[in-house]
């Protein structure tokens, strides 16, 4: 499909100092929209502007939405390159597939996505530690209240410059383990990127920010016994010499770059498993001091070392609250592929200007 593309004659200023997260949006968006009679058309990129949308509109009312994230970034030389975008549309089709929400061409989808970097490629931050998160989405927009499957969609692309996702950058979080409320169940939503998984997760997010917290881990819906994953990230531990992180049981996101360290991991030798893991046995690693290291992973997030979890009240300090060894390894190996200072020896760049 063609993708007509109509420039703005109002650019604007590149933001100034710290970029923080998702605060500042480049000049233009990619937009396509979905009929069952015409298929996706009209895929065009158009000046960034608001979104007219009748009042009934399906994502207003019943949640059906699902989005993407990742990153372009600028290596030494100048270049741009994303990591892995290929995953994200697949993953983006699996989100589609359960909110009954039109798929798309995967191929199309990262082609949508190297034409529109390229237009915004000024965009791209040159500082250390930055990049162009990119935000795919797609939404119901049937101008009726009945509740059913989707039939009109549109989907877009907005980008935003990042920084560090946390403010504290790569100094260690404080983790609240969730006992209340739950974010997903096996046979909901949890493993699609809908926004409704985090409009449910809010309370929670608010209720441990307000004590001081980043974010929550999760615990499994029905028995509140397993952790799962943070608010915007995987988790992974380091106990005694096997790094554990939970397995996909369906109520966790299926995260790109987990996926992408445990490729890292096995190849660099060590043991890791997918399994199930009990918020007691967490304890007990970490009475014992067992527990070596912490940290989530996620696009947003990259590598965050975890320096304190809370449970019930009880503080357990990991690695006297300093990032760990391995986890310093991993995040320069990660960014480093993803800044192009790392040999890619798995092919996950995908080059863009
Ligand atoms: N889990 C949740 C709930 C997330 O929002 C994210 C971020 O996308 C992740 C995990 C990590 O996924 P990925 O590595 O694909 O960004
Ligand atoms: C990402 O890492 O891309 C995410 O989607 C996390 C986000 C919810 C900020």
């Amino acid at each position: 499909m063609e993708i007509k593309i109509t420039k703005t004659t109002t650019p604007k200023e590149k933001p100034q100092g710290p970029l923080g997260f998702g605060k500042y949006f480049t000049d233009h968006m990619f937009v396509m929209d979905y009929t069952p009679e015409k298929g996706w058309h009209d895929a065009r990129i158009v000046p960034f502007a608001d979104l007219v949308l009748h009042p009934a509109s399906t994502v207003f009312h019943y949640g059906a939405e699902i989005f993407e994230g990742l990153k372009a970034y600028r290596t030494a030389n100048g270049d741009i390159q994303m990591f892995r975008p290929i995953e994200n549309m697949n993953r983006m089709n699996q989100s589609a597939e359960r909110l009954c929400l039109p798929q798309i061409d995967a191929e199309f989808g990262v082609e949508a996505l190297k034409t529109f970097v390229e237009l915004e490629k000024d965009w791209v931050p040159t500082e250390e530690g930055t990049s162009l998160y990119l935000r795919p989405f797609l939404f119901g927009a049937d101008p009726f209240l009945g509740v059913h499957a989707v039939e009109k969609a549109q989907f877009l692309i907005i980008a935003s410059p990042v920084g560090a996702y946390y403010a504290t950058g790569l100094a260690p979080v404080k983790i609240m383990i969730e006992s209340e409320d739950v974010r997903a169940v096996r046979g909901g939503t949890g493993y699609a990127k809908c926004g409704g998984n985090y409009a449910a997760s809010n309370r929670a997010g608010a209720k441990a920010e307000a004590k001081g917290f980043s974010q929550v881990l999760w615990l499994d819906g029905v028995e509140r016994k397993y952790v799962e994953e943070v608010g915007a990230m995987n988790v992974m531990f380091l106990i005694d010499d096997e790094i554990v992180t939970p397995a996909l049981t369906g109520s966790i996101l299926p995260g790109i770059t987990r996926k992408s360290i445990i490729e890292i991991l096995k190849d660099k030798g060590y043991k890791v498993s997918e399994r199930l893991l009990s918020v007691d046995e967490i304890k007990d690693a970490l009475a014992t001091g067992r527990m070596k290291e912490a940290w989530g992973c996620g696009t947003a997030a990259v590598v965050s070392p975890i320096g304190q979890l809370t449970y019930e009240d009880n503080d357990y300090i990991i690695n006297n609250g300093e990032i760990g060894a391995l986890t310093q390894e991993l995040y320069d190996t990660l960014t480093g592929i993803q800044w192009g200072k790392v040999e890619d020896k798995y092919g996950w760049i995908c080059p863009v200007a």
